[in-house]
């Protein structure tokens, strides 16, 4: 991250005492980066032995954050300069959290949405708010981070 992206305003996901375990993604800013981010969380969860407390979950979300910061960038490919947008994402998990962050550069903030019956879109977000423990969004000075966490009950002995 570079020195002038630095946290403005928001919330951020919440803390362990315990060590986590952190893997990142990133994903150039074009329709393949939503299975390709699908697939890398089942992968990583399932490498973590993550998966069946909320894989499946945590699957959806990262499938709707995704989503939604590719909407939310502009990209224009160019092969001869390789200009092109990323998407980050970082995840976390430790004994007390499985957190996902999702970071785009675009300033706007997720708005959920109140989807008619009848509307196609605004469902995404809330969705996502319902499959998960928590979440929230955080701005940078160069863009902003959505993520969503959830508990993961203690282990019995
Ligand atoms: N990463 C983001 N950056 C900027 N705006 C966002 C972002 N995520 C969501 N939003 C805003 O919040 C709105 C609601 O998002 P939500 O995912 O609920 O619905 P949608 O993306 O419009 O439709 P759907 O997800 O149902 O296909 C979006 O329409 C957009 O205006
Ligand atoms: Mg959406």
């Amino acid at each position: 991250m570079s020195v002038s992206s630095v946290v403005t305003a928001g919330t951020r996901p919440p803390t362990s005492a315990g060590p986590a375990r952190v893997e990142w993604l990133g994903v150039a800013a074009l329709p393949s980066a939503v299975p390709v981010a699908r697939y890398f969380t089942r992968a990583l969860l399932g490498s973590w032995d993550a998966w069946e407390a909320h894989g499946w979950e945590c699957q959806q979300v990262i499938s709707e954050l995704v989503s939604n910061a590719l909407d939310a960038t502009a990209s224009d490919p160019d092969l001869a300069t390789r200009a092109i947008a990323m998407i980050l994402l970082r995840f976390q998990l430790s004994a007390e959290h499985l957190i996902i962050e999702v970071r785009d550069d675009s300033p706007a903030s997720p708005q959920v949405g109140r989807a008619a019956l009848l509307d196609e879109g605004g469902r995404g977000l809330l969705l996502a708010a319902t499959l998960a423990s928590s979440w929230g969004t955080y701005a940078l000075t160069d863009g902003k981070v959505v993520w969503a966490a959830w508990e993961l009950a203690p282990e019995t002995p």
